[in-house]
């Protein structure tokens, strides 16, 4: 029997079904934009489908850390839903410059609230999809200690690290991982920065 030939949007597929949000949540995706957006305006994975590459990337390797260090997950679907959906405020926040010249890149929009990991959670909750305490906090705070004075206070840090350490240090570590290293070819500048 031949190998399987499956596109990202077919690993796609099958991540979103392992996270427990299916076939409609996908085409709720598409339309927000999930499949086409960028994953940087100009750091790693800045083109078109970028978004949905790191998210499979980070998915992967939050999978496997969370085996090797043995992280306690609420549920199965917990790494896949944190690493689907980690970024989803990449749907809105970056804007293709010249639709008609994509090369020309993208620009940055300001999001509706301060920190990207806040206001991912704030578009999964507008598509009715329901996380749990310890996946909206992995996803709050991916950025880790860089987020610190950026996205989060460090007090607001530290108190989400006191109760919720190995899920903010697996996504966190899944996340830079995978835009420092297996995103680093699409990465026109150093040091990265995997926001
Ligand atoms: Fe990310
Ligand atoms: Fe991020």
């Amino acid at each position: 029997m031949g190998e399987v030939f499956l596109t990202a949007r077919g690993v796609a597929a099958a991540m979103f079904e392992k996270a427990g949000i299916g076939s409609k949540m996908e085409f709720k995706l598409a339309h927000l934009g999930y499949f086409d957006a960028p994953a940087s305006k100009g750091h790693h994975l800045a083109e078109r489908g970028g978004l949905l590459t790191h998210s499979l990337n980070v998915t992967k390797r939050l999978v496997k850390l969370g085996e090797s260090l043995g992280v306690n997950w609420p549920r199965t679907e917990s790494p896949y839903l944190i690493g689907m959906l980690h970024d989803l405020v990449k749907c809105r926040c970056y804007q293709m410059v010249d639709t008609n010249c994509p090369d020309k890149g993208y620009k940055y929009v300001q999001p509706a609230y301060a920190g990207h990991g806040v206001c991912s959670i704030a578009i999964a909750v507008e598509l009715g999809i329901d996380l749990l305490p310890a996946e909206v906090v992995a996803i709050m705070y991916h950025m880790g200690a860089f987020g610190i004075g950026k996205e989060y206070t460090d007090k607001e840090f530290y108190a989400a690290m006191s109760n919720y350490a190995p899920y903010i240090i697996a996504t966190h570590a899944a996340d830079w991982y995978a835009a420092s290293v297996d995103e680093i070819d699409t990465n026109p500048v150093n040091p990265v920065n995997p926001v």
